[in-house]
């Protein structure tokens, strides 16, 4: 595949829909010393908890090579840049103001919007100062309180200059790989610390989405959910009820505070001290109203019954990508469906995160004199497609649908899998910093310019 079509009248192919290309600060900034210290510093440097021992010490360095990037976003023909800000690197341990890293992200934005690029940030991409871990964390509740002091300072200096603030991406990896599945930093492996933290993570959201509005008012405000149809393994009644639940508790569990102010009811299978501590008035705070979801959507992932719980059974079947992750686009379509009968109220979505990872190899050309290196990835290409035609489906379900962005601009550190995995659109050459543009950049890219040429030709008629 070489190529990226939609159906001609397709509702993403209009301005009102918004296209873009996503990544996080951890994941590309680098500049380290140029910022406190975060829970991934610290779970990087434990043996074993990385998969090639790396870190993000340096990554893609984008503190400098930011003007370079921007230049490679907006040659794309995007509308729309997702990234997010490294709370240490604006707030020191001390509470004051870090000046030159809040000046970075002032200036990344002005950039931006100088090159027609619409910025949308997200406050809390998982790389929580350590000096606040040394607190307890997301265990200590006073650390909403913290989210909202740095939001007030997120929100002065950018205010309405940003299209849109996510306060927290995928609080269920913050809660349950992060304090509960002991995957991500800071390791831990207990199911009432998930079930803790994930709260304090909404009543975060709660409180910063206030703070958020009273400085951008003209923004949208809202939070990003990770998704993923949970399918049994089995039609025993065993794994069916396994795979309601992994449902219960991976997806409603984030979704109905949200919407409905409760937690899913799972008293038959969690024990008393294993809920989250819920003061008078929590509820409330995570169930105000926000103007949009944003929903990262990967793959579907399929539950078998083990002890009275659940357990996933990972896919052997190919087409995998090198995540081990099954393709399957419908997954996209089908949880957003099931979670629009299952909620009222869901607000407009925009796919904050869709991307896969392959193996990708840089191919030199044979003449010396020509940089024209190149990587040909013709499965992200046919990932991509298929999965816009599915959040097309998603549109014609009568989802109402508002954006899509690629994961990811950029190779970047991939968490607990290091820099083996390569989600980029942009092939990163670690060793220079040279960003060389793969097929699947070139076919969005193409794609994205045909969409805008067509409003241009719309509108001289
Ligand atoms: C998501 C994360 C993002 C990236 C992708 C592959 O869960 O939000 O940072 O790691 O997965």
């Amino acid at each position: 595949m070489t190529k990226i079509t939609l159906p001609p009248h397709s509702k993403l192919l209009a301005p009102e829909f918004t296209f873009g290309v996503a990544t996080s600060s951890f994941q590309i900034e680098g500049a380290a010393d140029q910022r406190e210290a975060s829970i991934w510093d610290t779970f990087c440097a434990q043996p074993g908890r990385i998969k090639d021992a790396s870190n993000g010490l340096v990554s893609c360095e984008h503190i400098k090579h930011w003007r370079e990037d921007l230049a490679l976003i907006s040659d794309l023909g995007v509308d729309a840049y997702r990234f997010s800000i490294a709370w240490g690197r604006v707030i020191n341990a001390d509470g004051s103001v870090n000046k030159q890293g809040l000046q970075f992200y002032i200036d990344l934005v002005d950039g931006l919007l100088a090159n027609g690029v619409a910025p949308h940030v997200t406050l809390y991409h998982w790389d929580l100062p350590q000096y606040l871990e040394d607190q307890g964390g997301w265990l200590n509740r006073d650390t909403v309180a913290r989210f909202a002091e740095y939001a007030e300072v997120i929100g002065k200096a950018l205010g309405n200059k940003v299209a849109a603030y996510a306060t927290i991406n995928e609080p269920f990896c913050s809660a349950y790989l992060s304090y509960e599945a002991g995957i991500h930093a800071p390791g831990h492996k207990n199911r009432k610390e998930g079930r803790q933290a994930a709260h304090h993570l909404l009543l975060a959201h709660g409180a910063a989405i206030q703070v958020l509005r009273k400085h951008a008012p003209e923004a949208e405000h809202g939070i990003v959910l990770n998704f993923s149809p949970c399918h049994a393994f089995s039609d025993a009644a065993a794994d069916r009820a396994a795979a309601e639940l992994a449902h219960a508790y991976h997806n409603l569990w984030y979704l109905q505070p949200l919407l409905k102010g409760s937690y899913p009811d799972l008293t038959h299978v969690l024990k008393a001290d294993e809920l989250p501590d819920i003061h008078p008035g929590d509820m409330q705070l995570i169930a105000q109203p926000f103007d949009f979801l944003g929903v990262n959507y990967y793959t579907r992932t399929v539950f078998r019954a083990k002890n009275g719980w659940f357990s996933d059974v990972p896919p052997t079947e190919p087409p995998l990508t090198t995540m081990g992750w099954e393709i399957y686009p419908q997954g996209l379509t089908e949880v957003l469906t099931q979670l629009k009968q299952q909620m009222q109220g869901l607000p407009p979505i925009y796919i904050t995160e869709n991307g896969a990872a392959f193996p990708d190899v840089i191919e030199h050309s044979a003449d010396h004199n020509n940089a024209e290196n190149t990587v040909h990835d013709p499965a992200r290409i046919d990932y991509y497609q298929k999965h816009l035609l599915a959040v097309d489906d998603c549109i014609k379900a009568g989802l109402d649908m508002r954006g899509y962005f690629a994961w990811s601009l950029l190779d970047n550190f991939e968490w607990a899998e290091g820099y083996s995995k390569r989600f980029g659109i942009v092939y990163v050459d670690y060793t220079t910093q040279q960003r060389i543009p793969k097929a699947s950049a070139l076919a969005l890219r193409d794609f994205w310019r045909a969409r805008r040429a067509q409003w241009q030709v719309a509108e001289a008629l």
